[in-house]
């Protein structure tokens, strides 16, 4: 098929509720991928923050076919060898005391059940989340949001859902308070052109939640599993060493196969009981052989340093260019602000065959590139740039 068949069929019979790069992919391998014409693109977007080992890795491709081979499915009515090695793979690369998993399918699934645990543990509604983070479409995720529209499109939206603003220590206080069930926090605000906070917010963050005996929610959806060069941005230096009580990861979770998780605490753990949370999917045999590879991957061919080195590059490359006014960011989750407009700056780039990502703030371009590029691609990247 060609790249015009392929969108044709699609624009047909799909639903058009996404805006959509000219472009059909049909392979990839590491950072790369080719479109149906066999045109070759470098993905420093990683299929949406998805491939952080990169396209079809062969290491996670073997162990998803092998399981294929032996079992596909079967639900969490029954225990399963390859689900139980998946958790405590995951539980051994989070921070203490995040002691337990539980599997679902997507990034909101994982934020929606986070919230309810929080409910759960406490017997409080209220939710306290920040303005411009983006958490999700489905009911409570989608109310958590307070980035653009995002929130009206979910409308009527769930109740107790409170706005603070993101970085501001001081206006914790006054907002997290004894009927607070939960506050969910996306620690580096993606979505919206990559912002951070300092450290002391999230020490802060964390007192005040201990203070009011609120639960603490990282949404590391877009941070987890790598991308900030830690394996999650909760216990990191930038978060002040902060552990929250949950840890919601989902996107490069399973390079690609549909995966999510809330990684709780033990003592948030001891509150939820059986039927509490489920869903058919979660912890399926193909996402956790997805998941157990990830990791492997990431551990045996050291991609926290890689991820970590890779962002000193792009810094140094970026500083090369007098249209870029800062780069924000860490790891392989990276914003560049550039002086009126990244519009171009990204134009210019697929033109050189480099597919990156905007954000809501027009300013800024977005990499997250697999954490195993390489140096040489981000010099194309450089090249590209400033040519
Ligand atoms: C920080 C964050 N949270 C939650 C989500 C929702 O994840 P999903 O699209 O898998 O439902 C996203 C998706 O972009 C995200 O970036």
């Amino acid at each position: 098929m060609t790249t015009q068949s392929i969108t044709d069929t699609e624009q047909e019979f799909q639903l058009a509720t996404y805006s959509k790069l000219d472009l059909a992919i049909v392979r990839g391998r590491g950072p790369w991928v080719w479109t149906a014409e066999n045109e070759k693109y470098l993905d420093l977007y990683g299929g949406h923050a998805v491939c952080g080992v990169g396209h079809s890795h062969p290491d996670v491709v073997k162990a998803i076919a092998e399981q294929a081979e032996r079992l596909m499915f079967y639900s969490n009515v029954v225990y399963s060898d390859i689900r139980a090695a998946a958790a405590e793979k995951l539980v051994s690369v989070a921070p203490e005391p995040l002691e337990k998993a539980f599997f679902c399918n997507s990034g909101t699934e994982a934020n929606e059940n986070a919230m309810r645990i929080a409910r759960l543990a406490t017997g409080r509604h209220k939710i306290v989340s920040f303005s411009k983070g983006f958490h999700g479409r489905t009911a409570d995720a989608i109310s958590a949001t307070f980035l653009g529209k995002y929130r009206q499109l979910g409308e009527p939206n769930v109740p107790e859902h409170i706005e603070a603003e993101f970085g501001d220590a001081e206006a914790l206080s006054a907002i997290i308070d004894d009927e607070t069930a939960g506050v969910i926090i996306e620690p580096i605000q993606s979505m919206a052109g990559v912002r951070e906070a300092s450290p002391d917010y999230f020490t802060r963050l964390r007192e005040r939640c201990d203070e009011t005996g609120s639960v603490l929610i990282f949404d590391e959806v877009q941070t987890g599993v790598g991308r900030t060069g830690s394996w999650f941005f909760a216990g990191s230096e930038p978060a002040g060493g902060v552990v929250p009580d949950i840890v919601t990861a989902a996107k490069s979770l399973g390079s690609g196969v549909p995966v999510g998780s809330c990684i709780v605490s033990g003592g948030l753990a001891a509150a939820i009981k059986e039927n509490d949370l489920g869903t058919t999917f979660g912890g399926g045999m193909l996402a956790m052989a997805a998941v157990k590879a990830t990791i492997d991957v990431i551990e045996r061919e050291g991609l926290l340093e890689n991820a970590r080195n890779i962002e000193r590059m792009v810094r140094s490359v970026c500083s090369e260019n007098v249209a870029v006014k800062s780069v924000r960011g860490k790891g392989c989750l990276l914003g560049i602000e550039f002086e009126g407009g990244a519009r171009p700056f990204y134009r210019k780039l697929l033109d050189a065959k480099i597919i990156t990502g905007m954000s809501s703030d027009p300013n800024v371009l977005r990499l997250l590139p697999p954490l195993n590029v390489a140096e040489r691609e981000i010099e194309l990247f450089g090249e590209a740039l400033l040519g």
